[in-house]
């Protein structure tokens, strides 16, 4: 196996940065070489100290080298339902979510649109993703098969959802189980795939599918689980109805064992103070979707309140409720939330959190989100001056933090000018760029 060098300058982050200017936080180096073999990080460092004998060099400069972006929630089967105009959540999810899932059930559905999204996670800069696929078993083989095609890690499950949707998504509390186990048994730990266990909210299962996704998780502690949780009022009043004996929407799922370290529940925007103590004492993270909460009306994110209690916290676009694949635009989307929550994201903070840090909230930082010997040569290529409005911007950057700002506020996926996924060229190879 030939080792690559790729040559250019290299960000990545070794902890949550505290401040605009904690250099600690990471390691940036000028003109750097990140040597890659068999798929793995085997050294970085600076270009000119680095044994070149024998290895191919591909000169990134002068872009940066960071770790692949890593999209904590998102919903595989959306991708062609992106910009639904609807009011709010429910009226979303009825009126164009349910029809739109209901589609794979057809034979060769799910195949198709897994092609176009993991071209379209990798034109974007997003090596790994979790996932929700349809309530049909056919969809996540589907997801996983792309995934092992293109070598990338994955993490995903099979929606589990039996009332309060059409019958043609339903599943039942039985079939539920019974098609998350067997998923569970080809895929989870297959290559590089890993299983979320995914009961889609309290409002589509009944309090016997609980249980069962109950069952799951404890005879599964391996893999993760993820739900929605408190996203929109509405919302929240319903799933009180459907649960009157718990004691706010957080307790549903504390009531069936759901949370843990291994849980991600999208949203998490309107937390009493108990469930904010319940997310911190048993681990489980709050994944900040902000172009979907803007998007559908739902409300503001309050990461500091939930960072100060001692949450974790992730970071995602939650296709199809989200605007847009692509993390930059998340970024942004983030930074204007907290804007308006008169909290500030520094730049150095949201690239960490999109890269470390939600590697860190998936248990993963040993194998992805960061760039050092052992791990994933999962990377992506930032080019600041990719279009004309960035290039105007660009001549007046001085500092780092002032390009990584640049590059979330003006940056799309123009702005990823290479995608390496286990070391091996994934965007400049697609076909039809
Ligand atoms: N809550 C339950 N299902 C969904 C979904 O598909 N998208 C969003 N944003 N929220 C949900
Ligand atoms: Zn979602």
């Amino acid at each position: 196996m030939t080792r690559t060098i790729l040559r250019g300058r290299v960000l990545s982050f070794h902890r949550a940065p505290e401040t605009i200017d904690d250099v600690g936080s990471h390691l940036y180096l000028e003109d750097g070489a990140v040597s890659i073999e068999n798929g793995l990080v085997i050294a970085v460092g600076d270009f000119g100290e680095a044994d070149t004998t024998g290895a191919q060099v591909i000169d990134h400069r002068p872009h940066l080298i960071l770790p692949g972006f890593i999209d904590l929630h998102l919903h595989y089967v959306q991708s062609q339902m992106m910009a639904a105009y609807a009011g709010s959540l429910l009226e979303w999810l009825n009126t164009y979510t349910f029809v739109e899932e209901q589609k794979f059930a057809q034979q060769g559905h799910a195949d198709a649109v897994a092609v176009d999204f993991y071209d379209a996670l990798i034109r974007h800069g997003t090596t790994t993703a979790v996932a929700y696929c349809s309530s049909h078993p056919r969809s996540v083989d589907a997801f996983f098969a792309e995934a092992q095609r293109r070598n990338m890690l994955m993490v995903g499950g099979k929606v589990m959802m039996n009332r309060n949707a059409p019958e043609g998504l339903c599943d039942t509390a039985q079939s539920s189980y019974d098609d998350t186990k067997a998923l569970i048994a080809r895929w989870h730990g297959r290559g590089r795939a890993l299983y979320a266990i995914s009961p889609r909210f309290a409002i589509t299962s009944t309090p016997e599918q609980m249980a069962m996704a109950q069952a799951l998780v404890a005879e599964h502690p391996d893999c993760y689980v993820q739900t929605h949780l408190s996203e929109n009022d509405t919302e929240i009043t319903f799933s009180m109805e459907l649960y009157p004996r718990s004691s706010d929407y957080t307790g549903i799922y504390e009531d069936y064992g759901l949370l843990s370290r291994k849980t991600l529940l999208g949203h998490c925007i309107h937390l009493n103070h108990r469930e904010t103590s319940v997310l911190a004492e048993t681990g489980a993270v709050a994944v900040f979707c902000p172009t979907s909460n803007l998007f559908l009306g739902s409300g503001l994110f309050d990461r500091e309140r939930l960072m100060n209690n001692g949450v974790r916290v992730g970071i995602a676009t939650d296709i199809g409720g989200g605007t847009s694949v692509s993390m930059l635009r998340t970024l942004d989307e983030g930074y204007k939330v907290l804007q308006l929550r008169k909290q500030r994201l520094n730049p150095l903070a949201s690239f960490h959190m999109a890269t470390r840090g939600n590697a860190e909230a998936l248990g993963l930082e040993d194998t992805i989100g960061s760039i050092a010997p052992g791990r994933a040569a999962d990377l992506i290529v930032l080019d600041a001056g990719a279009t004309p409005t960035m290039r105007m911007r660009l001549a007046t950057v001085q500092t780092l933090v002032e390009e990584l700002f640049l590059l979330q506020t003006l940056g799309d996926d123009r702005a990823i000018a290479e995608v390496y996924v286990a070391g091996a060229r994934a965007k400049s190879t697609l076909v039809g760029l």
